[in-house]
């Protein structure tokens, strides 16, 4: 068995404010039967701590960042846990990332930091007893691994997979030593960033093989409109890069089994789970599709696009129930429309049994997104037998197949992708969704097409432990 280390800031079903924690949580389960075995080092949040259950100390910091912690052992929900037991850095209120205002935390630099320097402790001197053969880092919060690691002299190679290149996790210079960082790499090559140390791009630099989450992300990205400034640095590494689509967990999403719902094997069991939906959301009978959304409101889920797109769906007797969460202009836009629109109901929170009835009782669901890495609504949305109607963007592109007329002749089509991603754009698919809807034949077959289109997560962690063995293969 390979030993990996998983660094990761979030991970479901302890700590999860998007699709990361999905992947942090299902993915070393997958990597088992790979043979690959994971342990995750996550955060000692204040939530995350309530949870754990009987720990082992497995290793004491006398000053981490400012503070003494501790790393503890325990298994939750058969996921083999390092958790960080910092109290100075993570045991507070507000969110994982920032205070009840919204406001990222003043010292998140430091706080993930202390993530990867104690990544880079197990990796050089163990545990117990146990070393990685492969640090796993995610995202901009386990970017400054491999430049601890280098500065403890561990061995592993590092593997860092993007999920949302928008982060990039910048520092003032003035913290290089507040950082532990080395001066002398505060260079171009190396983490600088616009005269900023950006942890994001010590992750790119040190890493000996990136990825992201879907193959058409992986293209994009090397482009500067979604590259977001690190596009150089991918395009000089583009031999390194390769995309991964994610898989979701099918015990968790499974229609047949689902706690939350009235359980169903064929697309005719929806019918109960739409009507108490629509009770759910206080929408009234209506002919044309009940659309679904389940989102973070923030620019890059291109809500104001659908606010705009949004009449040329009502005009065919269409719905759209929508839950979801985060920026205040977006959720005062959709309470404010929701007001203006009887078939238009919203709910602002994060609610995770309601996004599991949403799924079993939508006929569609909508994912508008400007960027998507790779998106896991509309995975869930497949195998609910919820078609979706997504942007033709990332790991959008990559696992709907497309209504358009080669599709449909060959029986394949699974949903709806619109391109370019505009308002107007999404207005017409709205008119396909709804044309295709009236033609009950074709929709139902869609349904079938996509509630048997694979979406677990054996493909990608079959790739993930070729890709952990081909960096250890070409270790000198
Ligand atoms: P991202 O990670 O960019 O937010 P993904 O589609 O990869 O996008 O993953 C989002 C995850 O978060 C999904 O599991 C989705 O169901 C969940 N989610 C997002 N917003 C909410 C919400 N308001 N309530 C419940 N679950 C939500
Ligand atoms: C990010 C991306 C999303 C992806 C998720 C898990 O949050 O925005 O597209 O599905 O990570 O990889």
């Amino acid at each position: 068995m390979i030993k990996a280390l998983f660094v990761v800031s979030e991970c479901a079903p302890l700590v999860k404010t998007g699709g990361l924690a999905d992947v942090a949580g299902a993915l070393p389960a997958a990597l088992a039967k790979q043979g690959a075995a994971v342990r995750v080092l996550l955060p000692g949040y204040r939530t995350v701590m309530g949870q754990l259950g009987k720990t082992k100390t497995a290793a004491r910091y006398k000053d981490l960042f400012g503070g003494p912690a501790k790393l503890l052992a325990c298994t939750v929900a058969g996921l083999d846990l390092l958790v960080l037991d910092a109290p100075h850095l993570y045991d507070r209120d507000g969110s994982i990332y920032g205070d009840a205002t919204g406001a990222d935390w003043p010292d998140n630099a430091e706080r993930f930091a202390a993530l990867c320097m104690t990544a880079a402790k197990i990796a050089s001197g163990g545990v117990n007893g146990w070393t990685p053969d492969i640090v796993h880092g995610h995202d901009w919060q386990a970017g400054l691994t491999p430049e601890y690691m280098r500065k403890l002299d561990a061995a592993a190679p590092f593997v860092f997979t993007i999920h949302n290149i928008a982060f990039h996790g910048i520092a003032d210079a003035g913290k290089l030593d507040a950082l532990s960082l080395d001066a002398t790499r505060f260079t171009s090559e190396n983490f600088e960033f616009w005269g900023k140390i950006s942890a994001l791009k010590a992750g790119l630099v040190g890493a000996a093989k990136i990825n992201t989450v879907s193959q058409t992300y992986a293209e994009e990205l090397l482009t500067p409109e979604f590259g977001i400034g690190m596009d150089g640095i991918l395009r000089a590494r583009q031999g390194d890069l390769s995309g991964i689509v994610n898989g979701i967990d099918l015990e968790v999403w499974n229609p047949a089994t689902d706690p939350n719902i009235t359980p169903y094997k064929t697309p005719g069991g929806k019918s109960a789970n739409k009507k108490a939906l629509r009770k759910t959301f206080g929408l009234g009978a209506a002919d044309g599709p009940l659309c679904v959304l389940v989102s973070r409101l923030t620019e890059q889920k291109g809500i104001d696009l659908l606010l705009d797109a949004l009449p040329a769906l009502l005009d065919r007797g269409g719905q759209l129930a929508l839950l979801g969460s985060g920026d205040p202009i977006l959720e005062i836009a959709l309470l404010e429309a929701a007001d203006r629109h009887e078939n238009l109901s919203v709910k602002i929170g994060y609610d995770e049994a309601l996004s599991h009835q949403m799924m079993a009782g939508g006929d569609a669901i909508v994912v508008p997104s400007r960027f998507e890495p790779c998106g896991l609504t509309q995975l869930y949305g497949l195998r609910y037998g919820t078609l979706p109607l997504v942007a033709l963007t990332g790991g959008l592109a990559d696992t709907v197949i497309n209504a358009n007329p080669a599709a449909l002749a060959r029986g394949v089509a699974t949903g709806i992708q619109f391109f370019p991603v505009t308002a107007q754009a999404l207005a017409n698919a709205f008119v396909r969704l709804a044309d295709l809807f009236e033609d009950g034949k074709t929709w139902k077959a869609m349904q079938r097409n996509a509630m048997r289109q694979p979406v677990d997560w054996e493909t990608a962690a079959t790739t993930y432990a070729g890709l952990y063995r081909s960096v250890l293969e070409a270790r000198p």
